[in-house]
């Protein structure tokens, strides 16, 4: 396994996770690749390391450019393990390697792996390497308090660490190379599983790298942008600023078809008023990718029936990932059937409501919704939206 070069003396030393499968809860259906930079230089640093399974691969790809011994200084711009997992091991095979992190990250790693001897940048500060040097932008909550992202001006790249990444496995590695499609669909479900919380903070770290010269963008997942550098920019400002479309998700789980029967009628309401509607059924949609959807959209509508005077664990599990993820913004409707108690659609509303979403009022049909009981449903909610 080989470097691959960015530039002349820069080299992607990442490890390609062909059969992860499930990121904390974040179905990655595609694999995904931790990135690892070697700069090669008066000074050879590296920028960021592996998973701890994937370190013999980044091992093999830096021997491929020079002995691992003798790099000087390793870069932690996150302490999150799927890139300073490799930390330890590097520091023993390069003993006399300097550490540098963020002043976060010189809290976080000694956390995860003991004492370690670590030097905190501050933001703005640069080092030489020799022909090229690094700044250092301090980018807190992008998305854990210690992320950084380390820019090389001589070279124009920006090492941005989880920002801008997507999780695909591939031994391509310029998006010139691979499906842009599938490059910014995987680009939108990383930012709606991972950064949505923290649209603040990413507007605050574009800003702060508005007045930067960028040829290459080389994020620690997936592909590295190079030639739709802008494209990416603008779509995080976008998704920053929670600009949605006139979509409307409708997401549900049913027992006796009874909620999905309203939520057909629910469906023909949006679609009536000109909203392009989704069907989301838990039984056939991770909660992930639903999240992806949720990124553009102005309504969410979510039903349960009752079973045992609650909702159906699905609808628990996403709400919870959902109210994790906070959205802002959304209008939301709940909505559900039940037997006797119909404490469902109530729990459903309140944590929608949590959200901060603004809620519709709810629909609720006690058994099976009759054709006219359809009917009206379509009207109330073509009524109010
Ligand atoms: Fe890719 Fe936050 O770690």
């Amino acid at each position: 396994m080989k470097a691959i070069a960015l530039k002349e003396g820069i080299y992607w030393v990442g490890g390609i996770d062909w059969n992860l499968r499930n990121f904390h809860g974040y179905l990655t259906q595609r694999g995904s690749t931790y990135n690892a930079y070697l700069i090669v230089d008066k000074k050879i640093a590296l920028i960021d390391t592996v998973k701890y399974y994937l370190i013999d691969e980044m091992l093999e790809r830096i021997t491929s450019v020079i002995d691992p011994s003798a790099i000087d200084i390793i870069i932690s711009n996150h302490v999150e393990m799927d890139h300073s997992g490799a930390i330890p091991h590097m520091r023993q095979i390069a003993p006399n390697a300097e550490i540098i992190t963020s002043p976060n990250g010189a809290k976080g790693l000694p956390l995860h792996f003991g004492q370690l001897p670590l030097r905190a940048i501050s933001n703005g500060e640069t080092i030489s390497l020799g022909a090229r040097s690094l700044t250092f932008i301090l980018t807190p909550m992008v998305h854990w308090p210690d992320n950084m992202f380390a820019y090389c001006p001589e070279e124009k790249i920006l090492f941005s660490n989880d920002a801008f990444g997507q999780h695909i496995a591939t031994s391509e590695r310029f998006e010139e190379e691979y499906s842009l499609d599938i490059i910014m669909e995987e680009a939108k479900k990383y930012y709606a599983n991972i950064v949505l919380p923290y649209g603040n903070q990413v507007q605050k770290a574009l800003h702060a790298a508005e007045n930067l010269s960028i040829d290459i963008i080389a994020p620690s997942h997936g592909i590295i942008w190079r030639t739709h550098v802008n494209d990416i920019i603008g779509k995080y400002a976008q998704w920053a600023t929670n600009t949605t479309e006139k979509k409307a998700l409708i997401v549900y789980d049913t027992m006796w078809k009874s909620t999905e029967m309203i939520a057909h009628a629910i469906y023909r309401a949006f679609e009536k008023k000109g909203y392009y509607p989704q069907l989301l059924s838990l039984q056939h949609n991770h909660i992930s990718d639903i999240m992806t959807e949720l990124l553009t959209a102005e309504y969410i509508c979510v039903g349960s029936p009752t079973l045992n005077n609650n909702m159906l664990p699905t609808v628990s599990a996403f709400l919870t990932y959902l109210k994790g993820l906070a959205p802002k913004g959304r209008k939301a409707l709940a909505f559900g059937s039940f037997g006797w108690g119909g404490q469902s659609i109530a729990l459903v509303e309140e944590a929608l409501s949590s959200c901060g979403f603004e809620m519709l009022e709810s629909i609720k049909v006690q058994y099976v919704p009759t054709k006219s009981a359809l009917d009206e449903i379509t009207q109330k909610v073509m009524n109010r939206i």
